[in-house]
């Protein structure tokens, strides 16, 4: 497909565009406040069919299904529980999806051949529009060729798969930078199946007691049998080999710049070039959670344009938001970590 239009604002002309081409069975790369989503009629199979081939996306990881007001929901989920409606009111619009018995409607292939489905409000004046435009759910997973970092810019979009869609909608660069938490009503205890900056704390203090699935910190084994299929997949795969380093800034420097190896560069905190004599990125502040998270991808992104063989990185903490930036990071590492304290 070679005529890729851009679109920066949503006058009504391109509304009527964006809605029409939904509503004919293509697809729209959005911007959300997490990342860029490639969109498509949630309800619409063969529309589907093509979000997975574009992405090259395995067909038994799920889609989320994006509505813009809580009265959509029935339409694609039933037994809903009061948590959903608490959730709903202190989380959305925003950074959270909720997991739900899917209703008949909804298309075996949107949901991976789950009995559940996903659903969010994003928090996103643009995305928000295009969904009430459109009055469409509309199936949305991140806009990326799959087994890349998620795009946050519509030039990350249009890197991946601008020759493979009609229209990306250009919201600027995505205010969080990694995906929502993920967060299952189905279990018998809410469970959060992915991090994201919504914390479990934050939800805790909405619904009560919340589990972490062990999925979020571990390797899933290959036989194992897991809850979201989207944590068996390799993740944010930059073409370097990722390793994480634990250890203060003195010791990973020391580490890092005794190396011989030329091939080699290091991923660190902003502020810390100055301690490191190799090749040096930086995915934002040690103390600001929120700066890793909207740094993160575009910095595996820039890595991936080297050569380099190998990126030592400062490992982010595991507390809070932080925990999205360590899910993350420990995925595109393959689960490799150096103690250096051991
Ligand atoms: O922030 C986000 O969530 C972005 C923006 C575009 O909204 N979307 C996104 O979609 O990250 P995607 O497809 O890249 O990730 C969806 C995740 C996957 O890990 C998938 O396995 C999980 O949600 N998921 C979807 N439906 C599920 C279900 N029924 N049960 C368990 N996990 C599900
Ligand atoms: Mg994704």
């Amino acid at each position: 497909m070679s005529s890729l239009k851009v679109i920066n604002n949503l006058t009504s002309a391109n509304l009527e565009l964006i809605s029409n081409t939904l509503k004919s069975g293509d697809l729209v790369a959005i911007p959300t406040e997490t990342v860029y989503g490639l969109a498509a009629n949630s309800l619409d199979e063969s529309a589907v069919q093509k979000i997975f081939k574009v992405k090259g996306r395995p067909a038994d990881n799920p889609l989320i299904i994006h509505i813009s007001n809580i009265k959509m929901i029935q339409e694609f989920a039933v037994d809903i529980p009061k948590n959903l409606f608490k959730l709903a009111e202190n989380f959305w619009p925003g950074p959270l999806t909720v997991i739900l018995p899917k209703s008949k409607n909804v298309p075996f292939i949107t949901t991976g051949g789950l009995n559940t489905v996903a659903i969010r409000m994003p928090n996103h004046p643009m995305a928000l529009k295009i969904i009430e435009h459109s009055q469409l759910g509309l199936a949305a997973p991140s806009a990326n060729i799959s087994g890349k970092p998620s795009p946050t810019t519509a030039e990350h979009c249009i890197n991946d798969i601008g020759n493979k869609i009609k229209i990306i909608v250009d919201g600027g660069s995505c205010s969080y930078g990694v995906e929502s938490t993920v967060i299952s009503l189905v279990e018998d205890v809410p469970t959060i199946l992915r991090p994201g900056v919504i914390t479990k704390e934050d939800i805790e203090k909405v619904i009560g007691e919340t589990k972490l699935s062990k999925y979020v910190l571990q390797k899933p084994s290959v036989d194992s049998t897991v809850i979201s299929p989207g944590v068996k997949y390799k993740h944010y795969a930059p073409h370097a080999e990722i390793i994480l380093i634990k250890s203060d800034i003195n010791k990973f420097a020391n580490y890092v710049n005794n190396l011989t190896d030329f091939s080699v560069a290091a991923l660190v905190f902003d502020d810390e070039q100055k301690f490191i004599t190799k090749p040096c990125f930086t995915y934002g502040l040690k103390n600001n959670y929120l700066s890793q998270t909207k740094n993160l991808f575009n910095v595996l992104r820039e890595i991936d344009k080297t050569n380099f063989k190998t990126v030592y990185t400062r490992c982010p903490n595991s507390d809070g938001i932080s925990l999205a930036v360590y899910n993350r990071l420990i995925r595109a590492a393959g689960f490799k970590v150096i103690d250096l304290d051991e």
